[in-house]
């Protein structure tokens, strides 16, 4: 398949990375169909897109009339088969546990047409192994947006074991179509590049505050100034989801052993559902803006 070919995408998760998905590529110009299991978490995807168009309406990146084009091309369903029943890419961004994905992808091969081209927005997890649950592992890919999708110039494109060459141009045509940089990844190892070299820095930071030896702002404030990120690695963060980092961190350290055990102070988070922006708070408090919390 040619990436003319490309008429309709289907994004599976409505959630931080699913409907900045589903955002960028509507306003690319493709119809979309957002899928989430119920529909208040597609509900609440379609209206973080709106809120997000409405934003860059404002800031005049784009007219009205794009925005409003856009969410015209957007859908919403819960049902799987009838989310995927005619397109011709599917970008899974489901929670970032391996089973979870697992029981997604082989619901999709039954539900999907044969010619469609799977693409994962995995973080960490091995594409060969989500493939493997699926009869076309010639057809599957990882393609890996950063938080938020609408601003992030890098995609991930992540060659499985068996992924074909064909995917890998199909899917690094379809981001730059979306205006994204598309680097190739040759080889599925856990948390790719971006993720292997960001992690471990976050979970360091994490660490060194979980031990007493710095403050969180005193941490933000050199990785920005200092190390010049945009972000501080607490900010970051709460930008990304603990959650989510959590995750990638528990599978690097199955992976790849000791020294990705995550930090308890991101366990602890997670376990009082304290997520960063989405819940309203994580390590900063985004509700009272009261600055940082206490560990
Ligand atoms: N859509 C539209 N507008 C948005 C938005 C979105 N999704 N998110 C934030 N905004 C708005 C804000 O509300 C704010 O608006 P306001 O001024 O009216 O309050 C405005 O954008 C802020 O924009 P600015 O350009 O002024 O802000 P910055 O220059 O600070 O840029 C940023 C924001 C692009 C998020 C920048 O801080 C940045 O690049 N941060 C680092 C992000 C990053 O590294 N992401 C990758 C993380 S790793 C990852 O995702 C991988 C995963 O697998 C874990």
């Amino acid at each position: 398949m040619d990436i003319d070919d490309v008429n309709a995408v289907a994004v599976l998760g409505a959630g931080s990375m699913g409907h900045g998905i589903a955002e960028v590529v509507a306003l690319a110009g493709f119809e979309v169909r957002l899928r989430d299991v119920e529909t208040e978490f597609v509900e609440d995807g379609y209206e973080q897109i709106e809120w997000s168009l409405g934003k860059l309406v404002e800031q005049g990146q784009i007219e009205e009339a794009d925005a409003d084009a856009a969410l015209d091309r957007i859908s919403t369903h819960v049902a799987l088969a009838e989310a995927v029943q005619d397109v011709d890419v599917v970008i899974e961004a489901v929670p970032e546990q391996m089973a979870i994905k697992k029981d997604v992808y082989a619901d999709l091969e039954a539900a999907a047409p044969d010619r469609t081209v799977f693409a994962t927005n995995t973080s960490s997890l091995s594409v060969t192994e989500l493939a493997g649950v699926t009869d076309r592992p010639e057809r599957f890919c990882g393609m890996h947006f950063f938080n938020p999708p609408v601003r992030m110039d890098l995609v991930e494109v992540i060659s499985g074991a068996e992924t074909s060459e064909a995917t890998l141009d199909l899917i690094s045509a379809l981001a730059e179509r979306l205006g994204k940089t598309p680097v190739r990844v040759h080889k599925d190892s856990p948390g790719f590049i971006v993720n292997r070299v960001l992690a471990p820095l976050m979970n360091e930071a994490a660490w060194m505050v979980e031990a007493g030896d710095a403050t969180i702002e005193e941490v933000d404030s050199t990785t920005k100034y200092g190390l010049g990120l945009p972000m501080g690695s607490f900010e970051l963060a709460d930008q990304v989801g603990i959650d989510v980092g959590y995750h990638v961190l528990e599978y690097m350290h199955e992976e790849l052993g000791d020294a990705y055990r995550p930090c308890p102070l991101l366990e602890s988070k997670v376990e009082d559902g304290k997520l960063g922006r989405k819940t309203g708070a994580g390590f900063y408090d985004y509700e009272s803006g009261e600055g940082a919390q206490v560990p």
